[in-house]
């Protein structure tokens, strides 16, 4: 290992202050792996470069110099130039290969060694899941596996890597622990060819009832009455498979036969027909003495609804095949690109339903990661409902059962604060704008790392910071290729 340094007056246990030695400013560079070897103490100390600095001691930014009168000598001197920066440090080195938490602050003139590769240093973190290695040392950094059911979030703007990253996570999980992964690909374009085996097209999953009202209310804008006579009517119009011939409307038989069926499979054997479903509709909000107006204008707009409601017809996969395929093959990707937008939501509302379903009944583990990707059109505070409210629950809850969520997407803030704040561990790279950081900042100990530090960060170079890292610290690494 290469000397590069030394320890100056005033470090502490987890700050020391360093002067670069002359010749080696070229070695060193924010982020790198140092070690600190402090004979006095006998003790090694790991640490991470930080805010690396040019000095000089004759040109002091706000004191006159003589080099604005005369500037040859601007030219001259340049051996008084010297090199600092501040040691994060990230634990004392065992001889076993552990790291503690340091107590005591280096010795002034312990030298400073750059770790330019994995054997320079017998560092030997907890095993777990390789998604790329630090990017000088390229000593691996693995997610810790217990960290996934506490969230993962990755961010950064379009072209970052993100997604490659949660291919890379996937793979992980799938092949070191026993957890399955259900994942969402918003376009079509991100996990599909990867996975091509575990491919469910998205325009065939069966919407839950709670779903298919949910996107019709917001559709036709009911509430009260008409909300109540809508509901109703989706599972009333599910209880009879759509045949509505002759529509004796018993509340207490249709209840009976909803009890004792799966709601899915029936809404996937429903023979969905705009007249009919409408027909239904109208007769309930008779029923419940809605105006004849209000009647009317309902019934015009279940029309503009045509497309939506004979396309359920397609519909043909349950959740719980879903989960069926997930727990045999380990994996299930959900092509959204096919579903139009604004029903992307609803479908992994139901998924995410349909889980929560099986834990609240079974109160079981059940290891499952859910990954989705352009996550802001999922998680968001407002206009993201009903998926939003279902990762809500799992961001909060999930952790009791083993459910974890990665989101990805391109600014936290996109996240409902109920989500963010429950993300325990993130990769982030280049954003798209400083406030994007101070975000960040709110949910994550950034340790120092600024806007600028991120603002250079190639495809594929992530900090790595949270609960899932073992060094307990922001550190950069390269993504493995993917
Ligand atoms: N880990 C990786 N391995 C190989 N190529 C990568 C990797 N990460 C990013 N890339 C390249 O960068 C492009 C953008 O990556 P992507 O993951 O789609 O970014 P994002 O999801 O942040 O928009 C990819 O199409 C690929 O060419
Ligand atoms: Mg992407």
């Amino acid at each position: 290992m290469k000397p590069i340094g030394v320890v100056v007056s005033g470090s502490s246990p987890v700050n020391v202050p360093i002067q670069v030695y002359k010749g080696c400013e070229n070695l060193v560079q924010e982020d790198s792996f140092v070690l600190i070897k402090d004979h006095e103490k006998n003790v090694e100390y790991f640490g991470v470069i930080r805010s690396l600095r040019m000095n000089d001691p004759l040109l002091i930014p706000h004191q006159r110099s003589s080099v604005i009168d005369n500037r040859e000598l601007a030219r001259h001197g340049k051996e008084v130039v010297f090199e600092t920066s501040s040691i994060r440090v990230l634990g004392v080195l065992t001889p076993d290969g552990q790291l503690t938490p340091p107590r005591q602050p280096p010795t002034p003139r312990s030298e400073v060694y750059l770790i330019e590769t994995p054997s320079d240093v017998n560092l030997k973190l907890e095993t777990g899941l390789t998604l790329g290695k630090h990017k000088f040392s390229g000593i691996e950094v693995p997610l810790k596996p217990d960290a996934l059911k506490y969230h993962i979030g990755v961010v950064g703007a379009t072209g970052t890597g993100k997604s490659r990253l949660v291919v890379g996570l996937v793979n992980e999980v799938l092949s070191k622990t026993d957890w399955r992964a259900i994942v969402f690909d918003h376009s079509g374009l991100d996990y599909v060819s990867f996975f091509k085996s575990n491919v469910v097209n998205g325009d065939e999953v069966v919407l839950h009832p709670d779903s298919i009202f949910a996107y019709l209310k917001r559709e036709l804008s009911v509430k009260d009455l008409a909300e109540d006579a809508l509901s109703l009517a989706i599972y009333t119009y599910i209880a009879l498979g759509g045949d509505v011939k002759n529509i004796q409307i018993n509340i207490a038989q249709i209840s009976e036969k909803l009890k004792n069926a799966d709601l899915e499979d029936l809404t996937a054997s429903t023979k969905w027909d705009l007249s009919s479903f409408t027909s239904i509709y109208t007769a309930l909000l008779d029923k419940f003495n809605a105006r004849e107006s209000t009647i009317e204008k309902l019934s015009a707009l279940l029309t503009l609804q045509k497309q939506f409601i004979e396309s359920l017809n397609k519909k043909k996969i349950t959740s719980r095949e879903i989960l069926g395929r997930a727990e045999k093959e380990k994996l299930v990707v959900v092509d959204l690109s096919n579903v139009r937008q604004e029903e992307r939501r609803y479908v992994v509302a139901s998924i995410l339903a349909r889980i929560w379903e099986f834990i609240d009944a079974e109160r079981k583990f059940v290891n499952t990661l859910v990954v989705i990707d352009e996550a802001h059109n999922y998680a968001c505070q407002q206009g993201c409902w009903p998926s939003n409210e279902l990762i809500e629950r799992t961001a909060r809850e999930g952790r009791k059962w083993g459910l974890g969520l990665v989101l990805a997407s391109q600014r936290i803030i996109d996240f409902s604060t109920d989500i963010r704040n429950n993300i325990n561990t993130f990769f982030f790279s280049k954003l798209q704008t400083p406030g994007d950081l101070e975000n960040l900042s709110g949910v994550l100990d950034l340790g120092g790392i600024e806007y600028d530090d991120i603002a250079i960060l190639a495809t594929r170079e992530f900090y790595f910071a949270g609960l899932g890292n073992p060094l307990k610290y922001p550190v950069l690494i390269e993504v493995k290729e993917v």
